[in-house]
């Protein structure tokens, strides 16, 4: 008889954070399903379905090897019945019916369409589809809808902004903004993160910190870095955020998805000069510049490290961080602290902890939490 090696048995964590991961996908086969099935979930506020299916593709984006059969699954954490089921079908037949039909639906297409756009969010995309519209032209006729000033921006330059981002056009962006900065405040500090730190060759923005060694001069940083741009002439949008934090209201009661440091959106007009390379998908019109989207935000030094690892992401390596601070060591972080949870939370706190920490079960609490 034929001897095979069994294969050795690796056990792969619930969590991201604890889960080595490159950016290499051998599975987006499955992860490109789930993906619609969760934001049509999200289309339809049905939080925890949607998290169950992000969470799924996490996992098998960690994965070595593509999965051939169901039963590769087995071991695998974050994978329900309705994910097998996906699976199933994809292993079977190449395609899954229900994502078929979610990417022919006519409320899925339009809010996907709608959202790609700079400042519009599901809110909005909702109540242009619920008032008729379908197309960018009709929302542009439409005499009732006044659009915001991201929106305006969003889709003047829909075209450039909704193309890949490439690793150069980053590093490009990264030495204007390294200008600014050091012209501001020769030890000012600048680092790349969001995708482009964890090693992506493509991503849809650009994302920066910026800070200064000493606490307190990072105030005002933003504003004029924005004054630098905008005497450059490069800055074609801007939205600025003053700072809201607050280090004595710290640790925040209830987990918040944004953070309070001081940030800005914008969208900068990069010359193709600027880029070894060249300009990334711009069409040969002769046109030699192209607009970015960048995101800068600056905490106060003390408070970089958990910026630093906060802006890095995934989105769902940043939850699982937190999940697993929460669950396994008891502790609360986000993008401006760390917590020792032993020495504040209440009793009734840690009795739901323990309820979520087993497996992968998600309510819709803990989709709000995370
Ligand atoms: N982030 C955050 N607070 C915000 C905006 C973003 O903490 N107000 C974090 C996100 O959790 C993410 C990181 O900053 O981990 C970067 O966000 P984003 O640019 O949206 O995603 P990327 O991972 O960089 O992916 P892409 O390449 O598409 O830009
Ligand atoms: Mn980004
Ligand atoms: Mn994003
Ligand atoms: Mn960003």
């Amino acid at each position: 008889p034929q001897v095979t090696t069994p294969s050795p048995v690796v056990r792969v964590s619930q969590y991201a954070c604890q889960r080595r991961t490159t950016t290499e996908n051998q599975n987006k086969i499955f992860t490109d399903a789930f993906e619609v099935l969760a934001e049509n979930y999200e289309f339809n506020e049905i939080e925890g379905r949607c998290l169950a299916f992000r969470r799924a593709a996490s996992v098998l984006k960690s994965l070595p090897d593509m999965v051939r059969c169901l039963g590769a699954t087995e071991q695998l954490p974050c994978l329900g019945e309705h994910t097998k089921a996906v699976m199933e079908e994809i292993l079977q037949s190449g395609r899954s019916f229900e994502v078929e039909k979610i990417l022919s639906d006519e409320r899925y297409r339009t809010l996907k369409l709608f959202t790609s756009v700079f400042g519009v969010g599901p809110k909005t995309a909702e109540k242009w589809y619920r008032r008729g519209m379908s197309s960018f032209s009709e929302v542009l006729a439409e005499p009732g809808i006044q659009l915001n000033r991201m929106q305006q921006s969003g889709f003047l330059h829909y075209g450039d902004i909704s193309k890949a981002v490439s690793k150069a056009e980053a590093q490009a962006l990264g030495s204007i903004i390294d200008e600014a900065v050091h012209a501001i405040t020769p030890d000012g500090v600048v680092a790349l993160t969001g995708g482009f730190r964890r090693g992506k060759a493509f991503g849809h923005d650009v994302d920066f910190i910026v800070t200064t060694p000493e606490l307190g001069k990072e105030e005002g940083l933003l504003t004029s870095i924005i004054k630098i741009l905008k005497k450059q002439g490069i800055l074609l949008f801007c939205e600025y955020q003053a700072s809201t934090f607050d280090m004595s209201k710290l640790p925040s009661r209830r987990f918040e998805a944004m953070d309070h440091f001081a940030k800005c959106f914008l969208i900068v007009r990069l010359e193709g000069s600027r880029v070894e390379g060249g300009l990334h998908g711009c069409r040969a019109d002769g046109r030699g510049w192209r607009a970015v989207r960048v995101d800068l935000v600056s905490p106060p030094a003390d408070r970089y490290a958990f910026a630093l690892l906060g802006w890095t992401g995934s989105r769902q390596f940043e939850r699982d961080l937190r999940r697993y601070a929460r669950l396994e060591r008891r502790m609360l972080l986000d993008n401006h602290a760390l917590f020792d949870k032993t020495k504040t939370q209440s009793k009734k706190e840690m009795e739901k902890d323990l309820e979520c920490k087993d497996g992968c079960v998600v309510t819709k609490k803990m989709g709000v939490k995370n």
